[in-house]
């Protein structure tokens, strides 16, 4: 049956299919989900519209989902992100041809622009025939978007590009004022028939805690985040590896002995400056935690300020999820090709408008991804990924183990939603305990792990239950 999507090209689908076979054996708690429910199909009647880096690890997801019964629709969440080859291999599908495709719609390429962007968005969300009723985030992105357009519409307020505070949000508003003339009840009439969302990254929760708090939240959301087997993974080990691999392929300059800094030392932050430390870099934190900054100092980094260390370092970056953490300014005071990039959610911690409005600035494309900003005084910077996630920009994002962890907690809260509605009412939610331990076991053969069992006496000793949780819900690891 046809079905519409937006690709860079099919032919890639063989390569995408090839090393989706490789990732499947990676990630083996996807797997065991699908033997779990692939028979019960608890996903039957899901519609499931996904917002996440359309890459190979993604693409296994996209079809674990398939296999519990969900129909899908995909979009990256990010410009750069997009592996054109697993794209093309999700919309063949597994049984399908680049002349008869027969998997999941999908609507992303590696550099989309902001417009293409946003239409992909919308287009992920037109589901033929009715609406979504559940979508997967990353980020927020599309949850923002059905929320946004409701907020006008119920308002009866014509969204207007010329109030946007950032480019980003003048090519949403414009989309909802199209939206808006076309239809002006698209997004109210999409909206309630969404039961839930599950969210992938720290920003998005942030996102959706806020518009809780506010009162503004329209469906229940389920913070995949801050899965024990999420936050202190993907985010930790994830970037461990996918940071040094970003700058490398971008790059290759030796990181060995050379400064880097790493603004912000959570999660992110911690992976970020093991990965940098690891080719031996000499590595310094900034932080504006007093917890976090001591925990740095004790693991063995130089905390400091920016301003510090703006003129001396060789690398800077960003993991703070916050906005406005190098700006424009720090730029320019920095060393001959220093290499600024960021691996927080949003382009915003970079000041790039203000570097691109730095009187006398040229901006030299080096390849995509990757460009040298040549100052008025001939010192020039690099920036990677234009300020926006540059493990998935200059490299291919974390490694399918790790996501592995990630998507089998996406795959069991989108099932927790869609299956036990009456459970969650409007809020937000980390699944429980005992599914966090169940995703780790998940991946404990593949690794040869051998767990010690407790016996009875010494759980009773503790008190836990034999079989788990093992610790209270206060516990931080
Ligand atoms: P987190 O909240 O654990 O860490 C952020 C840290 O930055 C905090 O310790 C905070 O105190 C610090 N911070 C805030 N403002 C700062 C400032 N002005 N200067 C210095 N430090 C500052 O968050 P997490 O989980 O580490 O995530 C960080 C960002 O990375 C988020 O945007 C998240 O969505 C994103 N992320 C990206 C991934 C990727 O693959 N690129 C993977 C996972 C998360």
């Amino acid at each position: 049956m046809a079905f519409d999507y937006k690709v860079a090209d099919l032919s890639l689908a063989e390569f995408g299919r090839k090393e989706i076979r490789l990732a499947e054996h990676e990630m083996p708690g996807l797997m065991a989900t699908r033997a779990e429910f692939g028979d019960s199909k608890p996903l039957t009647g899901a519609k499931i519209m996904g917002s996440l880096h359309m890459t190979v690890q993604t693409a296994v997801l996209i079809e674990t989902l398939v296999a519990l019964g969900a129909e899908v629709r995909w979009v990256s969440c990010n410009i750069f992100s997009t592996q054109d080859h697993a794209a093309a291999a999700v919309v063949v599908g597994p049984n399908g041809t680049p002349d008869n495709p027969q998997g999941v719609p999908v609507f992303a390429w590696k550099g989309e622009t902001l417009e293409e962007y946003w239409w992909c968005t919308e287009q992920a969300l037109n589901w033929p025939g009715g609406a979504p009723n559940m979508i997967l985030d990353d980020g927020g992105d599309a949850t923002m978007l059905v929320h946004k357009g409701a907020e006008y519409e119920k308002a009866g307020a014509v969204p207007d590009p010329s109030t946007a505070d950032s480019d980003e949000f003048r090519v949403v508003l414009e989309l909802l004022n199209r939206n808006f003339a076309e239809d002006p009840q698209k997004w109210t009439r999409i909206a309630p028939h969404i039961k839930g969302v599950t969210e992938e990254t720290t920003t998005g929760v942030h996102r959706l805690y806020e518009m809780h708090r506010d009162g503004a939240l329209l469906f229940p959301a389920i913070n995949v985040n801050d899965s024990v087997t999420k936050s202190k993974f993907d985010n930790k080990y994830g970037c461990r590896h996918s940071l040094v691999d970003g700058i490398n392929r971008a790059t290759d300059v030796l990181i060995g002995g050379k400064v880097a800094v790493i603004l912000g030392y959570g999660d992110v932050g911690k992976g970020c400056a093991e990965s940098l430390r690891g080719q031996g870099a000499r590595v310094i934190v900034t932080e504006i935690d007093p917890i976090c900054a001591l925990q740095a100092a004790m693991d063995g980094y130089q905390v400091a300020t920016l301003e510090d260390v703006v003129e001396t370092a060789d690398i800077f970056v960003t993991t703070t999820g916050n906005f406005n953490i190098i700006m424009a300014d720090h730029m320019a005071r920095m060393k001959h090709q220093a290499i600024v990039g960021n691996i927080g959610h949003f382009d915003n911690e970079i000041d790039m408008a203000g570097l691109a409005a730095t009187p006398g600035v040229e901006k030299i494309e080096i390849k995509p991804q990757v460009h040298e900003w040549r100052f008025a005084d001939g010192h020039s910077i690099i920036v990677l990924s234009e300020g926006r996630l540059l493990n998935l920009g200059n490299a291919t994002g974390h490694p399918s183990f790790v996501m592995s962890n990630s998507f089998t907690n996406q795959t069991i809260a989108q099932i927790e939603l869609f299956t036990k509605p009456g459970e969650y009412p409007v809020g937000v939610y980390v699944l429980p305990k005992h599914l966090d331990e169940k995703v780790a076991r998940m991946h404990l053969d593949a690794l040869g792990v051998r767990l010690t069992e407790l016996t009875k006496e010494q759980a009773a000793y503790i008190g836990v239950d034999v079989a788990g949780p093992y610790k209270p819900d206060t516990y931080r690891y």
